[in-house]
Parts: structure tokens; C-alpha cells; sequence
């Protein structure tokens, strides 16, 4: 790696991106794979076989839509605040049914891509355009600062498809605690957890045999390569992941075939690579409810119900602030 004099971020991706290789071991933020190509990889994915993570979870939903909305509804109506909305698809499941039942209801879904927020208003609009919706960009850190605001009447925050996972112990505790600074007595957090569960089929999830996975993952050097005028070659770096059982921690890596330097011209900065060494790009962890109860415990959440497929692979648990 070679640095003249440090550029000035234009943005949190340049600035991220600049930390992330000039640090050893090299890593670069999962949030950044949501561009527009991400968006429509990570749809891909949802759609795959390995994938179950998506499939359970629309599951539970659709099997236990009338009980999750008897814990949600009030007479006073609640803001429904989904934080990584993505699609929605899963969500149109609950939405569709508070819309049958009459709930007064606002859905605020919040997502770090514009692209996606914009692709769910507008299925939204022609899907459900009975229901008030009011979209907003930005990462969770955003969100955070800005969710005790919402105090007129109930609020319901979701947070799905296990995105937690996608948080280290320490950033879940941190992330879990900011949610239940912002919670009054009758707000709820409604949050969709992967399980433990057969570690081959945790590994296949994240290493499909059509390698849709494989190109979500090069897609952040293909964002790299337009946004920061780098020179990635995709062929030179390999999708690998890994998950081990004892902590339950999935994590995907690219790693390089062979020594090579990259350009990044915005950056103005070369990184070096050695002969297979790794970037780290992702981490997925799973829970169990040990775990769970931990994570809630240490942030001051309690646990009020839980709902899971007959596999038990994935469980949606309703929390409330002690
Ligand atoms: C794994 S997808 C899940 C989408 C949806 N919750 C579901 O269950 O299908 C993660 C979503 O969260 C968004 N996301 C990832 N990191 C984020 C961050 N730090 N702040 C806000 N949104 C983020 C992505 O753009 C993406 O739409």
C-alpha cells in the first residue's frame, strides 16, 4: 500500500473505503453492497434455494399475521417503523393484513438505498395504496438520533431478515440499546433473528451453487471501481465464507488469487495486495434464544413473545423496554 497526502472524503463510502484498505486485516462495510446492482443481486438472493432465511421468515409471518397484529394494534394507531426495509416483501405480508383490519397506521420504512426506498413506494402504491407511507434515507446510526422523535402515539419498530446478524455483539448491544432510548412505555421492537442450526446449511446460504452470493459480494469492487475510479479486477479476487458453529459468526471474505496492486484514483491511493490475503466484507451472526435474552438483557429490552417456523430455523421475537 502506498498514501501521498490523505484526500478529503467526499463521502462516507470514499472515507470508509480509504479506512477499511488501509487497514490490516482489510475489511470494507456490508452496508455498501445496497447500490442499485446490489439491490437487485440481494433480490436474487432471497429468491434462491439456499437461501432460507426469507422463506421462514415470510412464513411465520404469514402464519401468525393475526396474533403479531393484536400485540401491534391501539386505539390510539401506531407509526410503524421498519429500519433496512429492502423490499418489503415480507412486510407487505403484515401491511396488507392492518390494512384489511382497519388499523390506523403509518409505515415508515427506512433504508441506506434511495434505489430500494423508491422501488418499495411504488409497489406499495399500486400493491396496498390504501396505506400512508413516508419513506427515509439513511443508515441506522441516522435513524437512531431520530427515533425518540416520534413520540405522538405508539411506535413499532421492525427490524427483519435478521439484519442484526449483520452487526458485531458489541455494534447489536450498542444498536439495541440506542432502540430502547427511544422507546416509551408502550412502544414495541419487532426483530426477525436467524437460528443456529446445521452448520452446512448456514455455510450453503452464503455459498450458493449459481454464485448470485459470489457476485453480491465482487459487486462492492465493481461500486469501488465506478464511484472511486478504481481498478478492481474481479476475476483476480474469490467470494469465500465461512461460518463456525462455537460462535455462531457467518463471515464472507474476498480474497486475492494472487499478489497485485489496486488503483483508487479518487482516493489517490494503491493498495497492496499479498498473495491470498483477505478482505473482510461481511459478517452474519447467528443467535439462539440464550443469545437473545443476553443481547435483550444487556440493553434493557425484555423479551414479550416470540414466533418461529416449525423447523425452528428463524424466530421473530417482540420486545418491550423493562
Ligand atoms: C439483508 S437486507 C434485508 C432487507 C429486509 N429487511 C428483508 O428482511 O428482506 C438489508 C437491508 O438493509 C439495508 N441496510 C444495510 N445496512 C444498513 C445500514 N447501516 N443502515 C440502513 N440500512 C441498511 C440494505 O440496503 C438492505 O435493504
Amino acid at each position: 500500500m502506498n498514501r501521498t497526502k490523505p484526500p478529503e472524503f467526499k463521502t462516507q463510502f470514499a472515507e470508509d473505503v480509504f479506512c477499511g484498505l488501509t487497514s490490516y486485516p482489510k475489511k470494507l462495510s456490508s452496508k455498501f453492497f445496497y447500490d442499485e446492482k446490489g439491490d437487485q443481486l440481494f433480490q436474487q438472493i432471497m429468491g434462491l434455494p439456499e437461501y432460507y432465511l426469507t422463506g421462514k421468515e415470510y412464513q411465520i409471518l404469514v402464519r401468525h399475521r393475526e396474533e403479531i397484529g393484536e400485540a401491534f394494534a391501539s386505539l390510539e394507531g401506531f407509526d410503524l417503523i421498519e429500519l433496512g426495509a429492502g423490499d418489503g416483501k415480507k412486510t407487505k405480508v403484515l401491511l396488507r393484513h392492518f390494512e384489511e383490519k382497519n388499523y390506523d397506521f403509518k409505515y415508515l420504512p427506512v433504508d441506506i438505498s434511495q434505489n430500494v426506498l423508491e422501488q418499495l413506494s411504488q409497489s406499495l402504491e399500486t400493491e396496498i395504496p390504501g396505506i400512508e407511507v413516508e419513506p427515509q434515507q439513511g443508515t441506522y446510526a441516522q435513524v437512531l438520533t431520530k427515533l425518540s422523535e416520534y413520540k405522538n402515539r405508539k411506535k413499532i419498530i421492525l427490524f427483519l431478515g435478521s439484519n442484526i446478524g449483520n452487526l458485531s455483539q458489541q455494534e447489536a448491544i450498542n444498536f439495541l440499546s440506542g432502540i430502547k432510548a427511544s422507546m416509551n412505555s408502550k412502544d414495541l421492537f419487532f426483530m426477525g433473528v436467524d437460528q443456529k442450526k446445521h452448520p452446512q446449511v448456514i455455510l450453503d446460504a452464503y455459498n450458493d451453487t449459481s454464485g448470485i452470493t459470489a457476485a453480491f459480494n465482487k459487486n462492492l469492487l465493481t461500486r469501488i471501481n465506478r464511484e472511486l475510479e478504481a481498478n478492481f479486477d474481479l476475476e483476480a479476487f474469490m467470494h469465500w465464507p465461512l461460518y463456525d458453529p462455537e460462535t455462531g459468526i457467518a463471515k464472507s471474505y474476498l480474497v486475492s488469487k494472487k499478489e497485485q496492486v489496486v488503483q483508487i484514483n479518487d482516493l489517490n491511493l494503491e493498495v497492496h495486495f499479498q498473495a491470498w490475503e483477505t478482505i473482510h466484507t461481511e459478517i452474519s451472526q447467528k443467535y439462539d434464544d440464550t443469545s437473545i435474552s443476553w443481547l435483550a438483557e444487556e440493553a434493557g429490552l425484555q423479551i414479550v413473545k416470540n414466533w418461529t417456523d416449525k423447523e425452528k430455523c428463524f424466530k421473530n421475537y417482540l420486545f418491550q423496554t423493562l
